[in-house]
């Protein structure tokens, strides 16, 4: 009989699979779609866009997306309009962390910005996000 001291095998491989999907999630999606599958920016679609940086099929209609690369958040507060926000909270400098319940949320300190306009939902930022200009062509995102 064997004592087992350390971490079962089971728990290794679990937290390595953990550890993998954390890594391969290279930016959050949150909202009515949040369990939809994400793709690679750019990638699918037809491509016909070389600056798109996301689809608008992966922004959930009533919440957005943070684009941690591009330093941007994509909402698209009703079906078909999409909007685009700085990521960096306007109270610190955070990167803001989740789009949830219509609006876009920093976890430093607490911060809430309206996913429609990004005023100020809920303090301590007292400035909205500044905007973000984005194109939409073809069902692609892009900068600018
Ligand atoms: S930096 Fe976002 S709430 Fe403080």
């Amino acid at each position: 009989m064997s004592e087992q001291t350390g971490p079962t095998r089971r728990a290794v491989v679990q937290t390595g699979i953990a550890a993998v999907a954390v890594t391969l999630a290279g930016c959050r999606t949150y909202g009515a779609n949040a369990g939809a599958k994400a793709t690679a920016p750019g990638s699918g679609g037809g491509g016909t866009n070389a600056g798109a940086f996301a689809k608008t099929a992966d922004i959930p209609v009533g919440g957005g997306r943070i684009f941690e690369t591009q330093s941007v958040v994509v909402a698209q507060p009703t079906a078909g309009q999409f909007v685009g926000f700085s990521a960096v909270c306007t109270h610190a400098g955070c990167t803001v962390a989740s789009v949830s319940g219509g609006t876009i949320n920093c976890a430093c300190h607490g911060s809430k910005f309206h996913i429609a306009d990004g005023s100020v939902a809920h303090g301590p930022a007292a400035q909205p996000l500044p905007a973000a200009k984005i194109s939409v062509s073809q069902g692609q995102i892009s900068l600018g």
